[in-house]
C-alpha cells in the first residue's frame, strides 16, 4: 500500500491509500477526487488525469514516455514543468507519500 495527498486548487488536502502497482488516478477515481476524471481509462487517450505532481517529488516518478508527453501537449488546464498524466504515475515504495497537486481546469 502507498499513500496518496492529494492538494486541491483550493489548498484541500485529501489522503488515500493504493494498492502496489495501482496508478494515482485509479486511486483518485476509485475514492472520487474532485478534478481527476480519468475518461479514457488509462490508455493515454484523454488528458482528463493531468495533474502537477510536487516539486519534491519530481524525481521519484518514471521519466514521461512520448506518448504522454503528446497527450500533455492537449491539457485543458495550461502544463508546467510538473504536469505529469497520473494514470501513467503508479503506487509503490518510491511514490509513498507523493504529493500530487490538482489543476483547477480537467477539461
Ligand atoms: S486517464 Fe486518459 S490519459 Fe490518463
Amino acid at each position: 500500500m502507498a499513500k496518496v495527498v492529494f492538494v486541491h486548487p483550493d489548498g484541500r488536502r485529501e489522503e488515500h491509500e493504493g494498492s502496489d502497482g495501482q496508478s494515482v488516478m485509479r486511486v483518485a477515481t476509485s475514492n472520487l477526487v474532485s478534478g481527476i476524471i480519468g475518461e479514457c481509462g488509462g490508455d493515454l487517450s484523454c488528458a482528463t488525469c493531468h495533474v502537477f505532481v510536487d516539486a519534491a517529488w519530481a524525481q521519484s516518478v518514471p521519466t514521461k514516455t512520448a506518448a504522454e508527453d503528446d497527450m500533455l501537449a492537449v491539457t485543458a488546464e495550461e502544463p508546467t514543468e510538473f504536469s505529469r498524466l497520473c494514470c501513467q504515475i503508479y503506487c509503490g515504495r518510491e511514490t509513498d507519500g507523493i504529493v500530487i497537486h490538482i489543476p483547477r481546469i480537467q477539461r
